[in-house]
């Protein structure tokens, strides 16, 4: 009878030690410690056993029975625990962080074109927009650029025809707002320009906002008080502005626009090659021509331009360096914004 206690504490073991299901739990512990299992079973013939044997008979079977109830309950309480009540793999395991798709977010040309647009938007502009595939007419001719005249050259166009191209600028806006509506106007016009450049600091494509005011008594104070908030918002420091006296064929005077280098807050480094500038956007007042050609009186109405880089922008505000890297899609340069 001891060897019989002994094998079933053996069996008991192994029974449980496979057992992987809360179901099961109940049919072992009816097979082993019920009223008719196997333990009482085997104590049934402690009456056959002498006399003289029996509390150290009676002894072993209580411990053994002690010992498969300590294993069954330790086997009770580990699958209670596991959510499914099964150890085995076959299901998802509930209890894993869960994978989710990485959040996608606007590119970061994108957010610097639209935090563009709202500093103008809170500063009364409305936003204008026009076609990528533009008339000769209004890329040039009606900006004061006749065939032929060297301002062209600087424009690197791709023509479609001869008299269809991919705007180079997006100066043309200025051309057609006016056309169509009589001042007061205040208007700024985002969109794409092409031009058939590339490298570190060109893309064949690239984002410029154009921006324009047109009313009596405009002055060149007006021009500088509006970008130097806009400065001011964009970079979110008391950049000191510079205006450069410059040449463009639809503005008179014009004026090229840097700020104190972002980097080096003026002192001359890499980035603002030593100056201590960074030129950010060509400006000027709109040149009476251009009123002419969309009819209104230059003797009545005056009226600042200017046109601003987005990718240019971009690279001041966050320190880029490669124009490219804005339109190589590396998730890892991309999820830095
Ligand atoms: N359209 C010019 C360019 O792409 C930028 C520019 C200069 C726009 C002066 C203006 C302006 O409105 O007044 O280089």
């Amino acid at each position: 009878m001891e060897q019989e206690l002994q094998s079933l504490e053996t069996e008991a073991r192994q029974n449980l030690q496979s057992l992987d299901d809360k179901s099961l739990l109940e049919d072992f512990r009816v097979r082993f410690l019920g009223r008719k299992g196997k333990f009482s079973t085997i104590m049934r013939q402690l009456g056959t056993v002498p006399a003289e044997d029996r509390p150290r008979v009676g002894q072993l079977a209580n411990s053994i029975k002690a010992e498969i109830e300590k294993l069954f309950e330790a086997k009770q309480q580990l699958l209670e625990a596991s959510p499914d009540g099964s150890r085995s793999h076959t299901g998802p395991d509930l209890t894993l962080p869960g994978r989710y798709p990485a959040p996608g977010k606007l590119h970061p040309i994108s957010q610097v074109m639209n935090e563009t647009c709202a500093i103008f938007e809170n500063l009364g502009f409305s936003v204008a927009e026009g076609p990528d595939i533009e008339l000769d007419y209004y890329n040039f001719e009606a900006l004061n650029i006749p065939a032929h005249h060297p301002a062209r050259d600087m424009h690197d166009t791709f023509y479609v025809s001869d008299s269809v191209l991919l705007r180079t600028h997006t100066s043309p806006m200025q051309a057609r707002i006016m056309e169509a509506q009589q001042p007061p106007l205040r208007v700024i016009a985002p969109g794409k320009v092409y031009r058939c450049d590339s490298d570190i600091t060109h893309t064949p494509m690239f984002h410029q906002v154009e921006g324009f005011l047109v009313d009596k008594n405009v002055s060149f104070a007006d021009l500088k008080g509006v970008l130097t908030v806009f400065t001011q918002k964009m970079f979110k420091k008391d950049l000191p502005l510079r205006f450069r006296p410059s040449f463009f064929p639809f503005t008179e005077p014009s004026a090229e626009v840097d700020i104190a280098c972002v980097m080096c807050d003026g002192a001359g480094c890499r980035v603002c090659k030593k100056t201590g500038w960074l030129e950010i956007l060509g400006s000027g007042m709109i040149d009476p021509e251009v009123f002419k050609m969309v009819g209104y009186d230059p003797e009545v109405y005056s009226g600042f331009a200017f046109g601003l880089g987005i990718e240019r922008i971009a690279m001041l505000k966050y320190g880029i360096d490669d124009i490219r890297l804005f339109y190589e899609n590396d998730q890892r340069f991309l999820a830095q914004f």
